[in-house]
């Protein structure tokens, strides 16, 4: 079995869902468009005489949601920290471990991954989504989504497309130029679905260019469906259809599930609309086939038997999400190497900041993602037990040896949320003034950040010797938040998103005009930024970050002794770059090798520098490796909006190795 083809067979799948399609009255083809109604949200409606079962689709993508399954269920780290572990193999097995709990669960789709790129360092979501670059973005989420079907659950690629802020999202209107929008709005989704065949695609709230994402014919019937060769369900993000005017546009357009409840796609507006002869039957059925066959692979029609039964809460993907978070946390800043802590050298520790105690899985709490976990080890918890009978909790931060503030963000509105967008990147002033004041009595003050988008630190970053970005770190975040203070484990994250000094350096708020965010009079955003998004913009722009995309820092040291390319030629698909590297520190570790393309004399403009290619190795002290980092030809194209495709040019390109974004080590010409 391949990881992304569900263990139910393939084969007689097309003439099993034609019996059931030619036994189907009209009216049943309608019914299998949209849900039940009323109260439940989740799933569709049976039709029994034809041995469909209704198909549940629990919230994702930080485990499955309690809203959705009224159930208590593993809850991950969010995705930004997933991404910010930049390690494949764990975005795979979060899948499997998510799948494994849908099935369990006796349910059929998760409603993740969520891919949209961070436009907008603002975006309440960002927490929810993988990165401002599409590279890492769709390496990382293709890995999910075979991860998730390889156990016969549906993975939904979410929300498609450019729903890149909360604020106002049922009604904005993202304007965006041809090549924008398919060099990085889309690139992840058209990347996801060519290389892990994901189930569904979620259609978004927003318009994009005047046309509301569920009746966005050209991008979902042209270029998903006909360009892109998807064949999965399109279903509409929860309500999305509510301002979109016409029954027949959104059939036309390829919507194939309506959510949470029938509004377009009442049976009397379907009916009303085919009478017209406003959609064929011949497109009706195409929908219809979409959706059976989704229902078949993932056994709401059929034999259930063949699939896995699934497990949930199990000590297996507790300890997943212990991992994940530990890959993910950043290392920001280690002055003096004031970190790792060591039980044997300090006697006291001033604990402190409203994160320290903060559990963060309730219900609903931040949103649609919220997973609700049997159990939260916060790092107050996780501390206390670790440090008991051997260092002492004191109260007064000047008595202590070391004091650690656990500040951030938490799920409100406004803050890391759906709905609403953060006001600020700053942290609350009540927390500056503690940073301020445990620093004014203990230089040797330590700050965790417990996040799921950027802060800026003007001020208090100068004074503080030690950062630690740990996002939104799971149900055993708090044991993780400890292992990597105490040095049980080296911080390996890498910031998946660009950290800037003041909002007004992003691309989205350069201007400092409403047209570029949120929107304008008639609820129109301009991406006048174009291609230019989070570190393709500070590299052009010669801007510097607070800290680059890729950054972040270790307990050792490692070296890349050298790089060199395989000779290539233009006709191969793909080439792969050797680099050596040498832990030349005291301490295992892993370090991300990052790989970032430069053409030379590029035919149209094109970002400095792009993401192409990375790995992450693990190495004990002294330890080398030989990494073998594959790189695609095709990543090192842009979109032509000429021939309104893809294209690699011929000739020079220039590869930057580093371990971040703005710290390139070797280089290596290439020539296609
Ligand atoms: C969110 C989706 C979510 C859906 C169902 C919407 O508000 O945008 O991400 O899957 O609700 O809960």
């Amino acid at each position: 079995m391949t990881q992304n083809s569900s263990p139910i067979a393939n084969e007689h799948i097309g003439s099993k869902i034609n019996m059931i399609l030619n036994k189907m009255t009209l009216e049943q083809k309608f019914r299998i468009l949209t849900s039940h109604g009323l109260h439940r949200f989740y799933s569709t409606r049976p039709i029994e005489n034809l041995g469909i079962n209704s198909f549940k689709m629990p919230d994702g993508p930080l485990g499955v949601a309690y809203h959705s399954s009224w159930k208590k269920n593993t809850r991950f780290p969010t995705t930004k920290a997933l991404a910010a572990s930049w390690n494949r193999s764990l975005a795979m097995a979060v899948g499997v471990a998510i799948a494994e709990e849908v099935r369990a669960l006796n349910k059929h789709m998760i409603l993740a991954p969520a891919v949209n790129i961070d436009r907008t360092p603002l975006n309440g979501r960002t927490f929810e989504y993988y990165s401002e670059d599409p590279f890492l973005t769709k390496e990382m989420a293709i890995q999910f989504v075979k991860g998730v079907q390889s156990l016969g659950v549906g993975a939904c690629v979410k929300h498609f497309v450019a729903n890149n802020q909360e604020t106002n999202r049922r009604k904005v209107d993202a304007i965006i130029d041809e090549r924008t929008l398919h060099e990085i709005y889309l690139r992840a989704f058209k990347e996801i679905i060519i290389h892990s065949e994901p189930y569904a695609v979620m259609a978004c709230y927003n318009k994009v260019n005047g046309i509301y994402g569920c009746a966005h014919r050209e991008l979902i019937r042209e270029t998903l469906m006909q360009k892109w060769g998807f064949k999965g369900m399109v279903i509409s993000d929860w309500f999305a259809t509510s301002n979109v005017k016409s029954t027949a546009d959104c059939v036309n357009a390829g919507l194939t599930l309506e959510m949470p409840w029938p509004k377009r796609y009442k049976t009397k507006n379907l009916k009303q609309s085919f009478a017209n002869g406003e959609f064929s039957e011949a497109l009706l059925d195409d929908l219809v086939r979409r959706n059976l066959r989704v229902f078949y692979l993932t056994g709401a029609i059929g034999n259930v038997k063949n699939l896995p039964s699934g497990s949930r809460n199990t000590p297996e993907h507790q300890k997943l999400a212990r991992h994940v978070a530990e890959e993910g946390i950043v290392l920001l800043k280690n002055d003096g190497n004031l970190l790792p802590l060591d039980t044997g050298s300090i006697d006291s520790i001033h604990l402190d900041g409203p994160n320290l105690k903060k559990k963060f899985g309730k219900f609903l709490y931040g949103g649609s993602s919220a997973v609700v976990p049997p159990y939260e080890i916060t790092p107050y918890d996780a501390l206390a037990r670790r440090l008991k009978d051997k260092v002492r909790i004191v109260k007064n931060p000047s008595n202590a040896d070391i004091s650690v503030i656990f500040a951030g963000l938490n799920h409100s509105l406004g803050m890391d949320s759906e709905n609403r967008d953060r006001k600020t990147l700053k942290l609350p002033d009540k927390q500056i003034r503690l940073i301020y004041d445990t620093l004014d009595v203990n230089p040797n003050t330590i700050v965790v950040l417990i996040s799921g988008s950027p802060i800026t630190m003007n001020g208090w970053l100068e004074r503080t010797p030690a950062i630690l970005q740990a996002w939104y770190p799971g149900m055993e975040g708090g044991n993780a938040i400890a292992n990597i203070l105490f040095g049980e484990v080296s911080p390996s994250g890498k910031l998946p998103i660009t950290f800037p000094m003041n909002i007004i350096d992003s691309p989205a708020h350069a201007l400092d005009s409403p047209r570029t965010y949120p929107g304008d009079e008639n609820n129109r955003v301009f991406y006048e930024e174009g291609i230019l998004i989070g570190y393709r913009w500070f590299d052009a722009k010669g801007i510097m970050p607070l800290f680059p995309f890729g950054f972040g820092l270790s307990y050792t040291e490692f070296e890349i002794v050298d790089a060199f390319a395989d000779k290539v030629s233009y006709d191969q698909e793909s080439f792969i770059v050797n680099v050596n590297v040498r832990n030349t520190g005291q301490a295992n570790g892993a370090e991300v090798i990052q790989l970032y393309s430069h053409q030379l004399e590029p035919t149209v403009p094109r970002p400095p520098n792009e993401l192409v290619g990375f790995e992450k190795c693990p190495l004990a002290p002294d330890e080398s490796v030989n990494l073998k980092i594959g790189i695609n030809i095709q990543d090192l194209g842009y979109y032509d909006v000429d021939s309104h495709a893809w294209i690699v040019d011929r000739g020079q390109y220039e590869l930057s190795v580093g371990n971040s974004s703005r710290n390139f080590i070797r280089t290596v010409q290439i020539e296609l």
